[in-house]
């Protein structure tokens, strides 16, 4: 009765499913297993690689990532409408994409709140993560997910607000501690491995992405906000594929992502290629 989390699993890459696929099926029968979210864009790679863990662990949890919601020509004309489509997926495969309620090996209890959530650009609201970076590209003519993710039903909201305002209905009184977890990051704190800068960011030695910035697809503080208020002790995350435990403001922040393979950066969790135990003693 342990509780373990991955993120970006990426089984695109076929060494990546191979390793999904060969997660023991007998030493996690009881415990659970957290997914943060890009896992592939394609349904049939998610429907695999989410089946293979179901059948390892006794409860899998998961939010979608930005992979997830790419849309193609032939498929979905909206990423909600994927979304959609994934939430039932989710149910049909048992696969849970809400608060649940987890006995832990000593006995006690505690809720997992899945957070769904999306990143906000500088231009989309002051819950940008954004943090200036010297000679960027404010276009983010590289950021694949202007190519492949539409958002037609959104209703003048911002695709963070719209996922915050599902996550509202789940925001309550808990009766044992929270663990939550979202793809996307919450705060500033954990992007960077040390202090939030105060001026601008970069240029980096060796950077390969000299004109990406990262912090302007990074997350929302809308998730702050809500980890706020539901107390969580432990906040998982993804995205960023940069491995870390950071304590901020009482909440314990882990990032395990298995990554693309060959990435090897800030490996503070351990390996990668196996999910990480959440330290449930020290975060309760
Ligand atoms: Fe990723
Ligand atoms: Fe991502």
């Amino acid at each position: 009765m342990s509780i373990y989390a991955w993120s970006d699993i990426h089984v695109d890459f076929p060494q990546n499913l191979e390793i999904i696929q060969s997660v023991s099926s007998t030493d996690f029968r009881k415990d659970t297993l957290i997914v943060a979210g890009d896992v592939s864009d394609r349904l049939d790679r998610l429907k695999v690689a989410l089946s293979s863990l179901r059948s390892s662990f006794e409860h899998v949890f998961f939010v979608p990532g930005n992979h997830d919601l790419w849309t193609r020509k032939e498929d979905f004309a909206c990423s909600i409408e994927k979304h959609l489509h994934i939430q039932e997926m989710c149910a049909a495969l048992g696969v849970r994409t809400e608060p649940a309620k987890i006995t832990l090996e000593n006995g006690d209890a505690a809720w997992i709140v899945p957070l769904l959530s999306w990143y906000s650009k500088p231009e989309e609201g002051a819950d940008s993560l954004f943090v200036k970076k010297v000679g960027e590209d404010p276009s983010l003519k590289m950021w694949m997910d202007n190519y492949r993710i539409k958002w037609l039903s959104l209703l003048g909201q911002t695709p963070a607000e719209y996922f915050a305002l599902q996550n509202e209905q789940y925001i309550i009184d808990y009766d044992a501690p929270v663990i939550s977890f979202s793809h996307f990051l919450p705060n500033r704190d954990v992007i960077f491995p040390n202090e939030v800068p105060t001026g601008e960011i970069g240029p980096y030695e060796n950077d390969p992405h000299p004109a990406f910035n990262f912090t302007r697809v990074a997350g929302t503080s809308k998730l702050q906000d809500q980890i706020a208020r539901l107390g969580s002790k432990i906040h998982f995350y993804g995205h960023q594929h940069r491995n870390k435990i950071k304590p901020v403001g009482g909440v314990t922040y882990i990032s395990h992502c298995m990554g693309y393979p060959g990435e090897d950066r800030y490996a503070e969790t351990g390996d990668k290629l196996a999910p990480v135990k959440l330290p449930l003693s020290e975060g309760n």
